[in-house]
């Protein structure tokens, strides 16, 4: 198999787990064990009645049913829960595309939406993002990508790494547009809790049968260690990826299920806080950004907790990402993870003591790095 190394999860090793301060993370911030149980009552007893033998394909059906009330139409027949939405994504691109099929895809995207669609050998189609245009992702350039060719359609809203997103009516119009082609729609919804001016937009398999959503416990639920996402699909189309997981991970942990079945139907005690910290995080860190503009240059997110935080006196971003991760300990994602160097993602889900602490280190960063270009600081000032 010919598959591009994930830029991300490489950086991710070298420093996830030695970097004092994390603001790389595209998720709030963390939940432990100890604070679950106390607030979703979970016992002893709970836990020592669990039986740690097989469980279902598609999941137990109390997880199925908390995820389909939440996040779909109610119909646990359209739910399989998975380690993780990235499992999701790969049984996806794995048994629903072939060699030589059309894939539109965002960019920049996280890598697995489209790197495993290309090891297939699908020809892929770019819907940019571009900084000029506040990320807005542009209709018009979608309909102009999307014709009778096109076998799959991914997108990722509220997206990651930018923030941006799509307003309902736009939502609709990818849809029709989605609808006009006969084309799956992959709608990775991992953020869609977090919004911060805009509703929360509807899963698209109420509206379109070919739709297939994804959801995570991963980045509003603060619960990435726990391996639990989901794909809502026709029951045909979960069929399908059944096919393929029968061959990998089979199914998920009973003890886990259990776990993320409480998270899901007690949601918005795990999600409401981590977003009001998201909502204080993002002021200040906007105001860092104004007060550094000689610097960089911010596009406000519309939902998710990361931005994509332009740097153009930058020449080496890596460089610039591993010395502040080794002389600061400070951990950012360079945006060569993204395929745009001229960027970073800073992640503000964080606590909001680590985010002040890691900016003011960026602050120093900045004023005393060396190989910084010069022009930008002329053309800034300037400006
Ligand atoms: C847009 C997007 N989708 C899916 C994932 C996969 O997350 P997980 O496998 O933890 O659910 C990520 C992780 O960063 C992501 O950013």
């Amino acid at each position: 198999m010919d598959i591009a190394p994930a830029h991300l999860e490489y950086w991710l090793r070298d420093y996830y787990f030695t970097a004092e301060i994390d603001i790389s993370c595209s998720g709030v911030e963390s939940f432990s064990f100890g604070e679950l149980r106390q607030l979703f009552n979970i016992t002893p007893d709970d836990l020592d009645s669990i039986v740690l033998r097989d469980s279902r394909t598609l999941g137990a059906p109390d997880l199925r049913t908390a995820i389909g009330n939440r996040f779909g139409n109610g119909k646990t027949e359209r739910v399989m829960a998975t380690n993780g939405s990235s499992e999701a994504i790969y049984l996806i691109m794995n048994s629903l595309l072939e060699p030589g099929d059309e894939v539109v895809v965002l960019d920049p995207a996280y890598q697995q939406l489209f790197s495993i669609a290309e090891s297939v050998g699908c020809r892929l189609k770019h819907w940019r993002l571009r900084f000029e245009d506040s990320f807005h992702p542009d209709l018009a350039e979608a309909r102009r990508l999307i014709g009778p060719e096109t076998r799959m359609i991914v997108v990722n809203f509220p997206h990651n790494p930018t923030g941006a997103s799509l307003t309902p009516e736009e939502q609709d119009e990818l849809i029709d547009l989605a609808a006009g082609a006969g084309a799956y729609l992959v709608w990775d919804a991992a953020f869609a809790e977090l919004t911060y001016d805009s509703p929360v937009l509807p899963d698209p398999g109420t509206r379109y049968d070919r739709s297939i959503t994804l959801g995570t416990l991963s980045k509003a639920y603060g619960l990435p260690g726990l391996r639990v996402g989901w794909c809502l699909a026709a029951p045909e189309v979960l069929e399908r990826l059944v096919r393929l997981r029968d061959y990998t991970t089979l199914a998920l942990s009973p003890l886990v299920e259990h776990v993320a079945t409480r998270a899901i139907e007690n949601g918005d005690l795990l999600v409401q806080p981590r977003l009001a910290q998201a909502r204080h995080n993002l002021e200040l860190l906007v105001s860092w950004a104004n007060r550094h503009s000689e610097f960089v240059q911010l596009v406000r997110p519309q939902g998710g907790v990361s931005v994509f935080m332009r740097v153009p006196g930058v020449v080496d971003i890596e460089d610039f990402c591993r010395q502040l991760a080794d002389e600061y300990g400070v951990l950012l994602v360079p945006g060569t993870s993204f395929g745009d160097p001229g960027y970073v993602r800073v992640g503000f889900g964080c606590s909001t003591t680590e985010l002040t602490t890691a900016l003011s280190r960026l602050s120093e960063h900045f004023h005393t790095y060396k190989p910084l270009v010069t022009e930008f600081h002329q053309t800034a000032s300037s400006a």
